[in-house]
Order: structure tokens, then sequence, then C-alpha cells
């Protein structure tokens, strides 16, 4: 301040607040918590060893023996929300539409073991879907919505009795929500929450993780039931409409090109108090680790940062391949 003429010498500064680590730790408002964390694994029936999976950086195909070995060590990094892919033998998956052909015995036992081991120090989310069931990799059979709705359900139950906390839907069918719910109710699984992907776009950043869960379809692609990355009234209304089938938690996914979407339903009238959680997916997180590789970022900070804006943007939850590697140390 100039004393004589009461005018400021120079412009006020905003870099003030951003002087030192400490100033700037002070002021930050985006925090997460690793509680809000949740870790995906993919287990492969008839493997003997667990092996990178490759296409998506410090990940692994885990036999049921290497996946609670991983979650031991997760728990001592704090972790303890899981989503698992469990992936069939090639040779189970199948060709007919027909419901009493679909057994899933391998997912059952994979499930049964790992609540016994953990029980509930840990919160088990299975991710549900038929794309590494059937033959052609679609998530739904025969063209036909209901019918494979009606296998989802039976799926979902028998997920349940395993001891699956949290059942998760990815299969973008209509009216699956309602019928998973009513299933899970009748059979006596009223304490299991139903976390939906609500809002699942039709993206190209799946490539990494299909083909980890060789889940590539054989022909056509999943526009028909994936949302379409340019229509966000859909992605609100399938938000809502899956709360009033009975949803717990809902989902964007993918989250960092998404972030709008998650923004718009964390704000909006009806959907705001509901938990909601991000799916940092596949190529997401894998362009991040080919960038690294290639020395033009750091990967911890860059991972770190894109978290950051995931949570900004609303999530309360967030599905990410890197939960358990420390990076985020908050
Ligand atoms: C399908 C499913 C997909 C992912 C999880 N479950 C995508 C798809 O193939 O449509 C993607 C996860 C990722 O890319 O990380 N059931």
């Amino acid at each position: 301040m100039d004393k004589k003429t009461n005018q400021l010498t120079s412009p006020l500064t905003l870099r003030r607040g951003r002087r030192n680590k400490k100033i700037r730790d002070l002021l930050s408002t985006t925090f997460i918590p690793t509680s809000s964390l949740i870790q995906p694994y993919f287990i492969y029936q008839g493997l003997k060893n667990s092996e990178e999976l490759g296409s998506i950086a410090g990940q692994k195909k885990h036999t049921l023996h290497s996946v609670i070995k991983e979650i031991e060590y997760a728990l001592t990094k704090k972790v303890s929300s899981f989503l698992l892919f469990i992936v069939p033998e090639q040779s189970k998956k199948i060709a007919s539409s027909n419901i009493s052909d679909f057994h899933f015995d391998f997912d059952a036992e994979t499930i049964r073991q790992i609540k016994n081991t953990f029980k509930d120090d840990i919160v088990l989310f299975t991710d549900l879907c038929l794309c590494s069931n059937t033959a052609d990799g679609h998530c739904q059979v025969a063209n036909d919505n209901d019918l494979t709705v009606k296998i989802l359900s039976k799926k979902a139950l028998i997920y349940a009795s395993a001891g699956a906390d949290v059942i998760s839907p990815s299969d973008m069918m209509d009216g699956r929500i309602k019928s998973i719910r009513n299933n899970l109710d009748l059979n006596g699984y009223n304490d299991r929450s139903i976390m939906s992907y609500s809002s699942k776009f039709s993206s190209n950043f799946y490539g990494p993780f299909r083909a980890a869960a060789e889940s590539t379809p054989s022909h056509g692609d999943r526009k028909s039931y994936q949302l379409d990355p340019r229509n966000v009234g859909d992605a609100v209304r399938s938000s809502l409409r899956d709360i009033e089938e009975g949803a717990d938690i809902l989902m964007v996914k993918p989250a960092t090109l998404y972030l709008d979407i998650i923004y718009r339903i964390k704000n909006h009238q009806v959907s705001k108090d509901f938990p909601l959680a991000a799916y940092q997916v596949s190529g997401e997180y894998q362009s991040l680790h080919l960038m690294a590789k290639e020395n033009l970022l750091n990967f911890d900070d860059a991972y770190l940062e894109s978290l950051y804006s995931i949570r900004r943007a609303g999530a309360d939850l967030i599905i990410t391949y890197g939960a358990t590697n420390g990076a985020t140390n908050v």
C-alpha cells in the first residue's frame, strides 16, 4: 500500500496461498480417504499360478490362492473394498440361451472362500454380467433383454448366497436392478447391497479390460445396451431409474472422460444423496502408464491428479486399478 495515495503498489496476489507445501496442504479441499477406494481383481478358472495380466499395468490374472494373498497385502495398505471379475475357462463359455445351461459353481466357490477367509474385514463387490460366460462375448443372450435379466438374477442370488456383500450389475439390460432386488429379497438376502453400473457408456476405453476378461464381442458392439457418449439425458435418467428400482449405490463409468456426468448426478435433486461411485476404467488407467513409460509424465503424480479430478467432480467412491499401489497416500 502506498501511504500517501492509499493505492495498492502491487496487485493483490493469489499466490500467497501457494507459497509453500504446508500452505498448499492447509488450503486444499480435496481428499481421498483410503476407505473410499475399491480395488478390482481378476480371477481365472483353471489357472495354476498367477501371471501378469499384460494389458493393465500391475494387474494379475489371479488364482484363488494369489488373490487371497493380494487381499492380505491390500489390508496392510488399509484398502478393504474389492471388486471381483470371475473369468471361466474357455471350455465353459456358453453358446446357448437356455437358462439351465448357465452354471456358476466356480464363481460361488471363489466368493465363498474369499468371504470365509476375511469375513467382515472386507467389503466384497462382485461384478455381475454374462460377457465372460457367453461364447460370443456379449453381455446379453439371444438379443433378449428379459431372458438375460432372468439369468442375471439367478447369478446374483448365487453370488449373494456365496457371501457377496455388494452385487454389481454391469450388463446394462433394462429392468435388471428391480429383478435382482426382488430375487434377493424373496430369498432372504435383503441385507445385500446393489451397486448399479447405472451410467455406463459405450466406451473405447474398455479395450485393455476386454483383452483381460476375454470378453471382446466376436460380432457387433454393445451400443444397443450401453449409453451413447453424446446423450447426457439418458445417463441421468438411467441413474434415476435405477434408484427407483432399488439400487443402493450408483456409478458413472468411465470416470475422467465423464466428469460432467458425475457432477450432474451428484448435484441432481433426486440422486444427490445417493452414494456415487466412479470407475476409472482400464483405458484411462493404462494411458497414464503408457505415457509414464515414455517418460512423458510421472505416474504417481499424474495418477493422483486423475483421482482428484474424479473426487472434485463429486464421486464418493472410486474404483481404480491402483487403489493398493500406495500412490494415493492419503
Ligand atoms: C462388462 C464390463 C466392462 C468393464 C467391466 N465390466 C466393459 C465392457 O466390456 O463393456 C470395463 C472395465 C474396464 O475397462 O476397466 N461387463
